[in-house]
């Protein structure tokens, strides 16, 4: 038992994580990080409604439903603000930097849209804002590219970060069943929140990528300059007519530079499926890294859930405990360069297009004569479901390497074919 000084630890929120990091307190893993360093204890815990029933049972007079009571109490030296949500948790993070507290977050709305702020702020006032818990639930990927990867350059980030996501895509892949059915029984089994906008929308995925992306290359990502697009239009077809091509479908987030700008993007893409990313499945997260000197790195494990992120939280805490200086945000602080962001447009890869087509002769002429105006060259093409009632058929057509903006261009002329009922999947495919 450390006989150091105590650092005492203010939670703001007692909700699914919250209850985790206080149940590790007091069951002594604030003692752990080892000799010489302060031992953590849990002072208060600020919930919203003091009657809830919670997992954990505080000693008394540490739950509260008042901020100042943690905020401003002078013994307090460390902030965990595990409320979720830009505010008011932001302005209690300033307030907590301000008064001269530690804060460690697992916030990622907070820190995409505000940690340009906060993260100076807590520069300034000589107080650590650390947020492992914020991407990734357990898996340790802040820590490493703030301090183990520092000498490297990093060129590239390609992750599956959201779990809903990816637990409602690995169960369109193998049950062929529709986004709909899926996303009903992923929200009765707790995977999927009732208003399931954040997840399947891109949106969790796109606050994440970019702090990683503030993390590895130094750069200031504002939220509109991440490409987004969701899972919700995907339908049970592609993931047939992908697997038959050889590919799975996953929402990627990805940070890569191109040229000399960052393109940050998050979408559904095809993933080869004999390569790795395409067997993380169900609520797994993965985070791949490329550096310079380690070359591809792979990081995977439980990206949410009470105990996975109460141990990323935990690092942070006894971290600070310990005094190890680690800084998520020393690369912009160290090169204080501008990293410049790429524009979508300029994204280059192979693209699956599924073309509801009329059934007749000529069709294939027509879309092939915009496609090489538009300067796509075709990898192949395959006919697959006809509905003869309509007569109509599935045109599914990947591509050769071709440029986003053409893409976009040729897909608008083609809608407008008189042989083409609709474009009904445009998807991008991953080099690997
Ligand atoms: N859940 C995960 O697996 C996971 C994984 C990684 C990161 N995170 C991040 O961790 C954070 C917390 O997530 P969570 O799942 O633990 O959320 P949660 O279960 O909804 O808990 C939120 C807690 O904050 C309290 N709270 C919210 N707004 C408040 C306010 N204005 N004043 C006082 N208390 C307030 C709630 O109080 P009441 O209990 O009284 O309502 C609740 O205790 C979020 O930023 C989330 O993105 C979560």
């Amino acid at each position: 038992m450390s006989t150091a000084q105590p650092l005492n630890v203010g939670l703001l929120g007692l909700g699914v994580v919250g209850s985790a990091v206080a149940a590790g307190l007091l069951e002594g893993r604030g003692n752990l990080a080892g000799d010489g360093a302060r031992p953590l204890v849990l002072k208060r815990a600020l919930v919203r409604d003091a009657k809830k029933k919670r997992p954990v049972r505080l000693p008394a007079r540490t739950l509260t439903t008042d901020p100042s009571a943690v905020l401003d109490d002078p013994d307090i030296d460390i902030i965990v603000e595990v409320m979720g949500g830009e505010q008011p948790a932001c302005d209690y993070i300033a307030r907590a930097i301000r008064s001269g507290k530690h804060v460690v977050t697992a916030n990622k709305e907070v820190l995409c849209k505000r940690g340009d702020e906060l993260l100076p702020m807590a520069e300034r006032h000589g107080v650590r804002l650390l947020h492992e818990a914020s991407v990734g639930g357990g898996i340790p990927i802040i820590g490493p590219l703030s301090s183990d990867l520092l000498a490297n350059r990093i060129s590239s980030i390609r992750a599956i970060i959201n779990g809903t996501t990816n637990y409602i895509l690995t169960k369109m892949a193998r049950e062929g069943a529709s986004f709909d059915d899926v996303l009903r029984e992923a929200q009765k089994l707790g995977y999927a929140e009732a208003d399931p906008s954040a997840d399947v929308e891109g949106w969790d995925a796109a606050y994440k990528i970019a702090v990683l992306a503030r993390v590895a290359f130094g750069a200031s990502v504002p939220l509109d300059r991440v490409y987004r697009e969701g899972i919700v239009s995907l339908q049970a077809q592609e993931f047939r007519y992908a697997a038959t091509l050889g590919y799975t479908i996953k929402l990627l987030a990805a940070a890569r530079r191109a040229g000399d700008g960052l393109l940050v993007r998050v979408h559904p893409a095809l993933i080869p499926s004999d390569v790795p990313m395409a067997k993380v499945d169900g609520v797994l997260n993965v985070v791949e890294v490329e550096g310079d000197l380690v070359g591809p790195l792979w990081f995977q494990g439980r990206g949410a859930g009470p105990q996975a992120t109460a141990s990323a939280v935990f690092g942070d805490l006894l971290r600070i405990a310990r005094g190890a200086e680690i800084r998520p945000h020393a690369r912009t602080g160290r090169r204080g360069d501008k990293v410049k962001l790429a524009p979508m447009a300029n994204h280059e890869c192979k693209y699956y297009f599924r073309l509801v087509c009329k059934d007749r002769p000529g069709v294939l002429a027509r879309i092939a004569g915009v496609l090489g105006r538009s300067k796509i060259s075709i990898a192949s093409v395959i006919q697959m479901d006809a509905d003869a009632e309509k007569g109509e058929a599935d045109l599914v057509i990947m591509t050769h390497p071709s440029l986003e903006r053409s893409v976009q261009r040729a897909m608008k002329e083609i809608s407008e074919l008189p042989v083409v009922a609709r474009v009904a999947a445009v998807l991008r495919v991953e080099g690997y």
